[in-house]
């Protein structure tokens, strides 16, 4: 049973890839993180004019709202009131900003509101009160100044400092990491989850492997020991078995299961009298029709096993031949079940290779001179050449211990 994860089917390395994928995941939320709190520590400056910024959302505007003629300090004899408005049409708010406000003609500061107003030369610098030192995205906060100034007087360029208070969680990547997170963690949680159900799982399907391979190797066991010279008989036919059937395109569990039925398919043997089986010369004729009943007594002992499919046919068939001449229905071709055509030339096979009560094993070369003159005769033809491969690539035969 596979353990099919998201990634593969190894839980080992689909445990690596989660842990490469949420590392990589948090370091990037963390480097968000600590991006934005530097940022949140970071002045800015900007450079603008009555005309606008360059590339900021921040920016000053200003206008002369009121202009006058004054009289009380010498040579500084015009009024004049400037309203500045500061503006925010960012994401983040500002804080602890400073303006810097470039005039082209010397003056005295006469009154001013909404902050701070200090003059350097013919600069003014302008830091926020309590009701100025924070504009809020998409705000605006406004201040100005009364000046008397010594002559025609404009504003040149200012300069704006400022910090920008971003917010990490109004940022879409930092939604899209959280979510990425937590889908590693729940994609990683269902898949542990399902590896231990499928551990469990396996576990159980293996004591059930063990269970039946140990009561099929009993039955086998039981079958051959009726007769002391087919010992291992039914072990190394099921063997053949399984090895036809990989090299004919079986899967892995067909093979498995043709396994098991030619472990049984001489079960009839236990229906045969220990007299006849185990009788050290030749039989007669009533002794050999009684011995061929035994694939009628494994089919009949096998009938009700429908969990194995063709488990039946394995013991029923495995004695008819290609061309009809078999026992006990005289079944020709492919009519023989499959199954029992495989396991008839395991069966041969083992036969000849293995000592018997009237004669020594034969040689594994006598036995392929044999399948090949019968092949279309008693074996079918195209199982035959697996059988021949099988052999000559020195998978076959086996040595079994029992
Ligand atoms: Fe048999």
């Amino acid at each position: 049973m596979k353990d099919k994860g998201w990634f593969s089917d190894n839980i080992n390395k689909n445990r690596r890839i989660y842990a490469i994928v949420f590392t990589a995941l948090t370091a990037m939320l963390l480097g968000l993180l600590v991006y934005y709190h530097n940022m949140g520590n970071r002045t800015f400056v900007v450079k603008g004019t009555q005309e606008g910024t360059e590339s900021s959302d921040i920016h000053i505007q200003y206008e002369r709202s009121k202009e006058w003629s004054e009289h009380g300090t010498p040579g500084f004899d015009k009024g004049m009131e400037y309203d500045f408005s500061l503006s925010d049409s960012g994401s983040g708010d500002i804080y602890e900003w400073q303006a810097e406000i470039i005039f082209t003609s010397d003056y005295v500061i006469d009154s001013s509101w909404n902050g701070t107003f200090e003059k350097a030369d013919h600069k003014l610098i302008v830091r926020p009160d309590e009701q100025t030192e924070k504009v809020a995205a998409g705000e605006t906060k406004t201040f100005g100044l009364v000046m008397i100034s010594l002559d025609e007087q404009s504003v040149g360029e200012y300069r704006l400092y400022y910090k920008e208070d971003f917010t990490v969680t109004d940022m879409p990547v930092f939604w899209v990491l959280i979510a990425a997170i937590l889908i590693t963690l729940a994609v990683f949680i269902t898949d542990e989850w399902n590896h231990r159900r499928y551990s469990r799982l396996r576990e159980r399907q293996e004591e059930i492997q063990a269970i039946l391979l140990e009561s099929f190797t009993t039955f086998a066991n039981i079958i051959d020991a009726k007769d002391p010279y087919t010992q291992g008989h039914s072990l190394r036919v099921a063997e053949y078995a399984r090895l036809i059937a990989g090299k004919m395109g079986y899967s892995e569990a067909e093979q498995e299961r043709v396994y098991w039925i030619g472990m049984l398919h001489d079960i009839g043997k236990i229906g045969i009298t220990d007299a006849i089986l185990q009788k050290p010369g030749q039989l007669d004729n009533t002794e050999y029709s009684t011995i061929q009943t035994h694939v009628d007594i494994g089919g009949l002992i096998l009938k009700d096993f429908k969990a194995l499919t063709d488990i039946a046919d394995g013991a029923q068939y495995h004695h008819e031949r290609w061309d009809g001449k078999g026992y006990s229905k005289h079944l020709e071709g492919k009519d023989i079940p499959e199954i029992a055509r495989i396991i008839c030339i395991a069966d041969s096979f083992d036969a000849m290779t293995s000592p018997r009560v009237y004669r020594k094993a034969l040689p594994v070369d006598f036995a392929k001179e044999e399948l090949t003159k019968c092949a279309g005769t008693q074996f079918d033809p195209d199982i035959v050449p697996v059988m021949l491969e099988l052999i000559d690539e020195g998978v076959v035969p086996v040595e079994i211990e029992v």
